[in-house]
C-alpha cells in the first residue's frame, strides 16, 4: 500500500502543464468503436481510468497501444458485444460503452457499473433514451441486454441535463436512421470534445454546449487523429492548491473559458488570478495574504460551478476568515471527505445538502485516507495548507484521475513524498 506524505504550509512555487481531461477521453475511447478503423487519440492522460478503457477495446477485439501520450485504437477488428463484469466494475464510466457498442454491433450485454462513491448513480435516463432510439434493453441482476434490430432517430428530452445519457445518446444516434434531436443534454466542455470528434469521423451533429443536440445517423466511419481538451477539474484541483498553500503558480495548457465558476470563487476569497493567454491557456495564480470566505457555493450542471470542484475549493477555504456555505446538487453523497478533512482541525457541519465551513486559524497535519477520487484531491489540498505532516492513503482513488499528481506537485515545489 502506498500513501503520500505531505508536508503542509510550504509555499508553491512553479509551472505545470494541465492534462488532457479524464471525462473527455474516456467517452471518446468508447466512441473510437465507431471509426472502425484507426484513431489516434492525442493528450491522453496516464490514468487507472483510461487503462481500463484500453482493457475494454482490448477484450472487444480492438488493437490497442499508447506511445507517451498518445493512444492508437484499431476498431476494425471488434469481435464481441459484451463487457464482463469484472471490468465494467472498474469505472463507472464503463457505461459510455453501452451506446458505442450498441451502435456499432446493435447488440450488447454489460453489468451495471460497481460502486457507490457519491450515492445513488442510476442510469435510467441511459436505458430510456436508447430505448427511444429503438433498442430492447433487459436489465435483470445487474446485467443489461440491448439488442436493436432497427435503430431509429427521435426527439429524446432528458429530465435532468445527465452527461453520461447525454454521451449514450449521441453515440447511439450516430447510427440511427434519421435524425436524433436531445433536448436538455448535458453543455459540460466534454460532451463538445465528444461532438468534435464525432464529427471528425464525418457523422453530421451539432448543437453540444447548448440545449439541443442535434445527430443525423449515418455509416461515417474514418480513421481519425484527436487531441483531448485539457481538464478543468484538474485545473481547479491546483488553483485550490495554490490557495491552500500560498505561494505563485503558473498553469500551462489549461481552458480558462472552462473555468470561470471556479476562477470567480478563488478571487473572491482573495486569491490573485491572471489570465496571461486565453488560447494558450496560461494562468498566473497567487495567494500572499489570508484567505476570506465565499458566498454560498452552488453546485449545478456546466456552466454552473462543477460538483467535482466542490470538494478541492471547501479544502482551500478551510482557513478563510467568516463562513462559506456549499450546496451540493448534483450527487447525494458527495461530503465523505468532510470527515477525514475534520482530522485536520477544520470545523464543518453537513446537513443534507448543504455543508457550513467555519474558517479555522491552523489545520494540523493528520493520517487521512481517500474516500473517492476528488475527495481525495481534497485532502491533498489542505494537507497542503496544514502545519506539519499528512499522510494519505486510498490512493488509487486518486489515480483514478490526476496524471503524476507527486511529480506535479513537488515540480510545484511542495514537499511531497511518494511512500511504498
Ligand atoms: C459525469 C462525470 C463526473 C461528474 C458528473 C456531473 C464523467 C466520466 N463523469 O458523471 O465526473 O461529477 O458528470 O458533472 O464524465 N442521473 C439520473 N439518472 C441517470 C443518470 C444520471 O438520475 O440515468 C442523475 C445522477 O444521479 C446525478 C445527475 O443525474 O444526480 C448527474 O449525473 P451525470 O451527469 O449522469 O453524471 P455522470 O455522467 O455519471
Amino acid at each position: 500500500m502506498s500513501i503520500l506524505r505531505i508536508n503542509g504550509c510550504r509555499e508553491l512555487d512553479g509551472v505545470i502543464r494541465i492534462q488532457g481531461a479524464k471525462n473527455s477521453v474516456l467517452p471518446i475511447m468508447a466512441a473510437s468503436i465507431l471509426a472502425e478503423g484507426t484513431s489516434v487519440i492525442h493528450n491522453c492522460p496516464r490514468l487507472a481510468d483510461v487503462d481500463v478503457s484500453m482493457r475494454i477495446l482490448e477484450h472487444l477485439g480492438c488493437e490497442v497501444h499508447r506511445n507517451e501520450e498518445s493512444v492508437y485504437i484499431n476498431s476494425a477488428g471488434l469481435i464481441r458485444s459484451d463487457i464482463p463484469d469484472a471490468l465494467m466494475r472498474e469505472m463507472r464510466s464503463s457505461v459510455v460503452f453501452l451506446g458505442a457498442i450498441l451502435a456499432r454491433t446493435g447488440e450488447t450485454r454489460l453489468s451495471l457499473p460497481g460502486g457507490c462513491e457519491l450515492g445513488p448513480r442510476p442510469i435510467d435516463l441511459h436505458i430510456a433514451a436508447l430505448r427511444q432510439l429503438g433498442a430492447e434493453i433487459n436489465e435483470v441482476g445487474g446485467k443489461i441486454t440491448c439488442k436493436a434490430k432497427h435503430l431509429k432517430g427521435c426527439r429524446i428530452n432528458l429530465a435532468t441535463p445527465s452527461v453520461g445519457a447525454t454521451e449514450n445518446a449521441m453515440l447511439t444516434a450516430c447510427r440511427c436512421k434519421g435524425t436524433t434531436i436531445i433536448t436538455n443534454p448535458a453543455r459540460e466542455p466534454e460532451i463538445e470534445d465528444l461532438q468534435n470528434y464525432l464529427r471528425k469521423l464525418g457523422i453530421n451533429i451539432s448543437g453540444a454546449g447548448t440545449s439541443l443536440i442535434t445527430v443525423e445517423g449515418s455509416d461515417a466511419k474514418k480513421d481519425v487523429e484527436h487531441t483531448i481538451i485539457s481538464d478543468r477539474i484538474v485545473a481547479a484541483t491546483y488553483l485550490s492548491a495554490v490557495a491552500s498553500a500560498g505561494g505563485l503558480i503558473r498553469l500551462e495548457e489549461a481552458n480558462p473559458r472552462h473555468l470561470m465558476t471556479v476562477i470567480d470563487v478563488l478571487r473572491e476569497i482573495g486569491c490573485n488570478i491572471e489570465i496571461n493567454d486565453m488560447d494558450k491557456g496560461v494562468i498566473t495564480a497567487s495567494r500572499k495574504g489570508k484567505l476570506r470566505a465565499a458566498r454560498p457555493i452552488i453546485t449545478s450542471p456546466y456552466p454552473g460551478f462543477p460538483t467535482d470542484a466542490q470538494p478541492p475549493i471547501m479544502a482551500a477555504v478551510l482557513k478563510a476568515e467568516g463562513t462559506t456555505v456549499f450546496v451540493e446538487n448534483i450527487f447525494e453523497n458527495r461530503y465523505r471527505h468532510v470527515e477525514e478533512l475534520k482530522r485536520l482541525g477544520a470545523d464543518i457541519k453537513t446537513e443534507g445538502k448543504t455543508a457550513i465551513v467555519c474558517g479555522v486559524n491552523h489545520l494540523s497535519g493528520a493520517e487521512l485516507r481517500s474516500t473517492d477520487l476528488r475527495g481525495g484531491a481534497a485532502l491533498v489540498v489542505a494537507a497542503l495548507g496544514a502545519e506539519g505532516t499528512s499522510e494519505i492513503s486510498g490512493l488509487h482513488h486518486i489515480d483514478r484521475g490526476y496524471d503524476c499528481l507527486e511529480s506535479a506537485l513537488q515540480c510545484l515545489g511542495a514537499d511531497v513524498k511518494l511512500v511504498t
